[in-house]
């Protein structure tokens, strides 16, 4: 099966408009791509709201990435896991839910993390990675429902979620400003984003990451130089809390609001 012909996901059943987004100096989006013809991957759109469309080949291409990674994956992050296991112990206490999105579960390592009585649901893009956290899962006897979805084009009506949490994900969605929009459409009016994210550094190390970030991409699936705080603004989310929790800020803890005026 080649890449193209990979899972087809999502029903294209985006109920609501996107905010507009400025695309002139979104580094992350890949203007003049992201036009395909209308699919069965494409959001529906109206009059008022613009038309957003997913780049179906970058989109396969980063799953056909992680479906390769999915059986080493585990092996291959076993030593930063070390380091990102303290952060995953920070992040989860701060989800309030009841309703929780997990967006790009991969092979489940927040599973063991999830607070107790929360309603969770997590979606991963890739197969190969799905099927391992469903495994975790079924060993951890966790209260979790998965499936396969892309945040890009997410199966859920607007206003579903109290927190949508990701943990290393935004540096590969493909379109990430698209993804973070829909977070916004299917978190509550009172609901928080909360991830944890590489960024690109700043200085001369963000011109050497910028450099690395095409072997990165095709070694890992993840870009190293993703301004995630800009895009975070750009997709119309509010920032409430960014902490920088380890290598000089590149690792960072942040907490986003979809509301100007904090309901909670
Ligand atoms: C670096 S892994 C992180 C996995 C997990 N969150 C963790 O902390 O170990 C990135 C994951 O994001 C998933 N992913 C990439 N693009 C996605 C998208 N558009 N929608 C949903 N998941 C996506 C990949 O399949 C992969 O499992």
């Amino acid at each position: 099966m080649s890449d193209e012909t990979l899972y087809k996901i999502g029903n294209g059943t985006r109920a609501t408009a996107a905010p507009a987004v400025d695309t002139k100096g979104a580094n992350d989006r890949p203007v003049g791509e992201t036009t395909v013809p209308p699919s069965a991957h494409a959001t529906r759109h109206t009059e008022e709201s613009p038309r957003l469309f997913i780049d179906e080949k970058a989109t396969n291409r980063t799953r056909a990435r992680y479906q390769r990674i999915a059986a080493s994956y585990d092996r291959m992050e076993w030593l930063m896991e070390r380091r990102h296991q303290v952060w995953r112990a920070r992040l989860w206490p701060l989800v309030e839910g009841p309703r929780v999105l997990e967006v790009g579960v991969g092979t489940g390592k927040n599973i063991p993390y999830y607070p107790a009585g929360m309603e969770v649901t997590a979606i991963d893009l890739t197969p190969g990675m799905l099927e391992r956290a469903q495994r975790v899962a079924a060993e951890l006897n966790a209260s979790v429902e998965l499936s396969l979805g892309d945040v890009q084009a997410l199966d859920f009506a607007d206003n579903t979620f109290d927190d949508v949490v990701a943990t290393f994900v935004f540096c590969s969605v493909p379109d990430p400003i698209l993804g973070l929009q829909e977070v916004a459409r299917v978190l509550k009016p009172s609901g928080r984003l909360l991830l944890l994210e590489h960024v690109r550094a700043g200085g001369s190390l963000g011109t050497f990451m910028d450099l690395l970030n095409p072997f990165a991409v095709r070694v890992m699936g993840a870009n190293i130089n993703r301004r995630t705080l800009k895009n975070i603004r750009q997709s119309g989310l509010v920032l409430d809390r960014v902490e920088d929790i380890g290598l000089r800020g590149i690792f960072k803890l942040i907490i986003a609001r979809k509301s100007q005026t904090s309901v909670k």
